[in-house]
């Protein structure tokens, strides 16, 4: 299977940058797997047949009186076909709960998006040994109540919380274990096997490395995906 590469650009960019950016990406990416997730501001502008485009977040409603929320009809009318939903930034800044993260889930997958859906500890759990509890629990509360068939369109996403912009990741060995446990509980609760990707401090230099854990099948890029001639890298290492 092919992996798949995500580039979450979080709030970053203003108009001239993203300008800049599309011209230095404009055909050498060529690849749909490749995800690209822009602020909203400028999806518009990412419009191409050359990767696939998603959205940060989704709104959980249909169109509608939802101020300053986007839906997934919307991002659907201008190509998008992806959408992270319970990113750990949105988890803790803007409040986001598993059953808001579930309602996302939901509403996303019925819209006919593929969702990437954001688990992982915080520093403190992970030294308190409850790593396994907490994703047990988003595993379980993101995809409840979700019908089978629409949870193949479900991609996890484990990005421990202390590895996201600090240069710090565990292990090839580890991630591979944690990934593992990932895969069971899935199956385990939901009799549905998914694809792990593996996000957390990725960047051009340790791609690499990290592109040899067998059961990692994909990336969710934060920093790194501001830099085009990194993500042209990173893309290179992924495909060989
Ligand atoms: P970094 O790659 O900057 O650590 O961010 C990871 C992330 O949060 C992607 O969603």
């Amino acid at each position: 299977m092919k992996k798949i590469i995500a580039f979450n650009f979080k709030m970053n960019f203003n108009y001239n940058e993203v300008r800049d950016y599309i011209s230095n990406i404009k055909g050498k990416l060529n690849n749909k797997n490749i995800v690209l997730c822009p602020p909203t501001i400028f999806l518009p502008y990412f419009i191409s047949d050359e990767y696939s485009l998603g959205a940060q977040t989704i709104s959980e409603y249909d169109n509608g009186a939802h101020t300053g929320e986007t839906s997934c009809s919307q991002l659907k009318s201008i190509g998008g076909s992806y959408t992270i939903i319970g990113h750990s930034e949105r988890r803790q800044t803007q409040e986001e709960d598993d059953l808001l993260i579930n309602a996302k889930v939901k509403k996303a997958l019925e819209s006919g998006l593929k969702v990437i859906l954001c688990i992982g500890e915080t520093k403190e759990e992970y030294d308190m040994l409850r790593t396994s509890k907490v994703l047990k629990r988003e595993i379980s509360n993101g995809l409840k109540n979700i019908s089978t068939n629409l949870l193949e369109n479900v991609i996890i996403a484990y990005e421990p919380i202390w590895s996201i912009g600090t240069g710090i990741i565990p292990s090839n060995d580890e991630i591979s274990k944690t990934i593992d446990f990932i895969i069971d509980t899935t199956f385990s609760t939901y009799k549905f096997r998914p694809i792990v990707l593996y996000g957390g401090s990725v960047n051009e230099k340790n791609i690499e490395q990290l592109n040899q854990i067998e059961n990692v099948s994909g990336f969710l890029i934060g920093g790194a995906s501001l830099d085009s001639s990194k993500v042209l890298k990173i893309k290179e290492v992924v495909e060989k």
